[in-house]
């Protein structure tokens, strides 16, 4: 079993002091930053817009992990390229056309994800998952962070894991929502390979020994 990679979810970092929280991230063994794109449309929540991403991204010393909760994914591409983002997720719930926006984000220069909210099948991903970088599969309701663990999301990376074989692909497994270093264990024996982490990683009294135990599981 591989250590994970681990991804703080910037969501739940002090807004009013993005530098600081970005700068520890930078100091400790994470290996992506995920940012969260919310429209209040696509997710009952707003979070933050490019003109705040941009400065995020100049701090960032970390590999961009883009999250986008909103509708028409697709036309925000350049705007997500221009960040100088690694990866970029789409949900699938959002994409009519997924194979076409999966097309047009590598054909971009970024790595493509295809993200699941909790109620969607894995068994819907059997047509798109050799043409991804990675599936996130979230582990509760998107939209807002510090929310409880679904537990059901051990057996979708199971699920998940079992089709990756099947069909030769080379997705990574992401999940994302009330990753602790209890859940953040489960996942990796169940076959997950990043962990995003919001509340566990900002709200601990030491940022860099979180990471570092996330990072040990
Ligand atoms: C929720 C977001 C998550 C969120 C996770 O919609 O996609 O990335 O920040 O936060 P925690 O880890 O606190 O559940
Ligand atoms: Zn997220």
């Amino acid at each position: 079993m591989n250590r994970p990679l681990i991804s703080p979810s910037l969501l739940s970092a002090n807004f009013a002091d993005l530098r600081a929280d970005i700068e520890q991230i930078n100091r400790s063994d994470a290996d992506w930053l995920h940012i969260d794109i919310m429209d209040g449309v696509f997710v009952p929540n707003i979070s933050f817009g490019f003109p705040v991403l941009k400065y995020v991204a100049e701090l960032s010393e970390k590999p961009l992990d883009v999250h986008l909760m909103i509708v028409n994914p697709e036309k925000f591409i350049e705007e997500v390229k221009d960040l100088g983002t690694m990866m970029m997720n789409v949900h699938y719930e959002a994409c009519v056309h997924l194979h076409r926006v999966v097309q047009q984000i590598k054909d971009a220069g970024m790595k493509a994800a295809v993200t699941l909210n909790p109620s969607t099948p894995v068994a819907m991903l059997a047509d798109i998952i050799r043409d991804v970088d990675m599936v996130l599969l979230m582990s509760v309701n998107p939209g807002f962070g510090g929310q409880k663990f679904i537990v059901h999301t051990l057996d979708k990376v199971r699920e998940l894991r079992e089709l990756i074989a099947h069909t030769g692909s080379q997705a990574l497994i992401e999940v994302d929502g009330g990753v602790n270093l209890e859940t953040g264990k489960q996942l990796v024996e169940a076959g997950a390979d990043v962990l995003v982490a919001g509340n566990a990683v900002f709200k601990a009294p030491d940022m860099l020994d979180m990471i570092h135990r996330l990072k040990s599981l």
